[in-house]
């Protein structure tokens, strides 16, 4: 249930109760900073005082004592300039959570009344290259926003936009020809290609005939050379095989892999429409929109001295103009309500542009950039995938040593009696540790921060880590598997009922997934997500410590197993939902 929502509602009519202004009032209500203060606070009164005309507490009273007679609200209290502060009243919040109980399938959480078809646009790392962090980032923030968005009952599409085509294929082909080994490119198909472009490039710069000949190979293959359409075709199968690798290691699936490349016979018609439409002019050569000729543009672009350019002099098309295109074949082919694009921060500008353009084409589908901010190394700076001797690191690479890291550290576990894994379950155990450990130090960031990637404090079972987390988990259910009961069976005499100080604040924290999962699928925010699990963790730790569960009895025995149930589900959701799995024993 969104207790936020139904609060609001509440709160709207006991402003009419209180004031009879003969039309419903929206009331915002938020959880207090402090839970000194109550749980949630009611905003309102003060814009209702001004346009009555009278001191804002003596609006806010008259609310506060109709929220007072509600079977949900203990006390209600006015508070500084206006507020009304809420505590909830925990045998209505109990009788809440005894529903929830029952709900294994949603955990509480309803589905959207309004269902938009949302293209996610993730990953699109560059064949040919190696996948870099921005692009594991891209993975792994895409992959948990369209979890959570398919969640909350939304349509989903999971677009991979590779960037497949673009000026390196003519180095590519050339230098193929030249320096390429079939058997390599087999092997270590991205470290081949790159070691090939290097090589290529590097000969291009110095030598205008090797350059020239590139080019031709590029036009050639653009216009659909059999020959060179199959190698360009052989680069991305490669290419495409060992993402798939990195792919299945996160878990992460796509439900398209549209690359540039699938919209290359679209673009000449994107240009032609902005050359007629007047939106976009030739400038030397090249076709470019120029904001601050426009009128119907956005003030912020107004001022943009560089135009978006969607054809180079040379006739070439750019990423714009796929994008351009892109959004097009997203409107008419998936008539997709919206698009996401999860995209390093730094391509703001592109994105920006690329929307205004939209708009005055007359697109009305929801664009949004998702932008996020740099992994950084233990220095401060970006982290690189390459080292100072040249080494690569690639994704997979990565991955592996923290699993490795991650089996460190279960073993040191186990030694000290801390952990309890068998021998045949190390492998899984460190590979769902391992994997969620990667993942939940990028997703616990607000994404827009920068983070520094640090191994001991991501491969952790105490701090805010993905390992102290999956512990929290297995140790509810092994609280079930040790009394001989099922969390996914829930008695029908089985009821929540709060008393102990400790047992209020889990409830508490259980009560606010719904409203935590609805905020993160608004705000694109994994994080709130992760933050939540964080808190529910720590409520069910101070709660184990202070009431026996196995050890009570009777009501008190089903309803701190039924806490228990809550609690081990809802981490196993919230984490899910970021792509982010638990073990049972460990
Ligand atoms: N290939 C691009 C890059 O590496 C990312 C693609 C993002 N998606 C898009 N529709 N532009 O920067």
């Amino acid at each position: 249930m969104l207790v936020e929502r139904y609060l609001e509602s509440l709160g709207s009519q006991a402003i009419e109760t209180a004031l009879h202004l003969g039309e419903p009032r929206p009331a915002i209500v938020r959880p207090t900073q402090d839970p000194k203060f109550g749980d949630f606070q009611l905003n309102g009164a003060m814009p209702l005082a001004k346009e009555l005309n009278k001191p804002p507490r003596e609006i806010a009273e008259p609310i506060a004592n109709a929220l007072r007679q509600l079977d949900a609200v203990e006390r209600a209290e006015v508070a500084g300039p206006g507020f009304v502060n809420i505590h909830l009243a925990p045998q209505w919040l109990a009788a809440r959570l005894t529903t929830t109980l029952r709900d294994t399938e949603r955990e509480g959480v309803p589905v959207v009344e309004r269902p938009l078809k949302t293209v996610v646009d993730f990953s699109g790392p560059n064949i040919a290259k190696q996948m870099h962090v921005g692009h594991l980032r891209s993975t792994i923030i895409g992959d948990a926003i369209s979890r959570i968005l398919a969640f909350m009952g939304h349509s989903v599409i999971r677009d991979n936009h590779l960037g497949d085509w673009g000026t390196q294929f003519g180095l590519l082909i050339v230098g193929m020809r030249e320096w390429g080994s079939e058997e390599a490119l087999e092997r270590e198909p991205i470290a081949e290609l790159e070691r090939v472009y290097k090589l290529a490039s590097e000969r291009a710069k110095i030598e205008e005939a090797f350059a020239e000949q590139a080019r031709a190979e590029l036009v050639k293959l653009q216009a659909g050379d059999p020959d060179n359409r199959s190698l360009w075709e052989h680069f991305v199968e490669v290419s495409r095989r060992a993402l798939d690798a990195v792919y299945a290691e996160l878990g992460v699936e796509f439900d398209a892999w549209l690359g540039e490349s699938a919209y290359h016979d679209a673009l000449p018609g994107v240009v032609d429409d902005l050359l007629v439409r007047g939106i976009g002019r030739e400038d030397d050569g090249a076709v470019c929109v120029f904001w601050n000729e426009i009128d119907g543009a956005p003030k912020a672009l107004r001022k943009q001295k560089t135009p978006f350019i969607v054809r180079k002099n040379d006739g070439a098309f750019l990423y714009s103009t796929t994008d351009i295109a892109t959004v097009l074949y997203r409107r008419d082919y998936f008539a997709a309500d919206r698009a996401l694009y999860i995209v390093d921060s730094r391509q703001g500008l592109h994105f920006q542009q690329l929307f205004a353009l939209m708009k005055l084409l007359g697109v009305a589908m929801e664009l949004e950039h998702i932008g996020f901010g740099t992994v950084l190394g233990k220095d401060g700076k970006p982290l690189r995938t390459r080292d100072a001797s040249g080494k690569v690191t690639t994704l997979t690479s990565l991955l592996e040593e923290s699993k490795q890291r991650a089996r460190q550290r279960i073993e040191e576990g186990i030694a000290e009696g801390r952990l309890r894994v068998q021998p045949e379950e190390i492998d899984e155990v460190s590979r769902v540790v391992g994997i969620g450990s990667v993942k939940y130090a990028d997703l616990r960031q607000n994404r827009l921060s920068d983070y520094q990637f640090d191994w001991d404090k991501m491969i952790s079972f105490q701090g805010n880590a993905a390992p102290y987390l999956q512990y929290a988990y297995a140790r509810c259910a092994s609280i079930f598997a040790k009394g001989g009961l099922d969390m996914e069976v829930i008695g029908p005499d089985a009821e929540i009922v709060l008393e102990a100080p400790a047992e209020e604040v889990l409830g508490k924290r259980l009560m606010r997934f719904a409203d935590v999962v609805y905020q993160a699928g608004a705000t694109s925010q994994p994080h709130l997500i992760c933050e939540h699990v964080y808190e529910l963790a720590r409520a069910f730790s101070g709660f184990y410590t202070e009431c026996p569960v196995l050890d009570s009895e009777g009501v008190m025995r089903r309803s701190r197993l039924g806490l228990t149930a809550l609690t081990a589900r809802q981490i196993r959701r919230g984490l899910g939902l970021v792509g982010i799995g638990v073990v049972d024993r460990m």
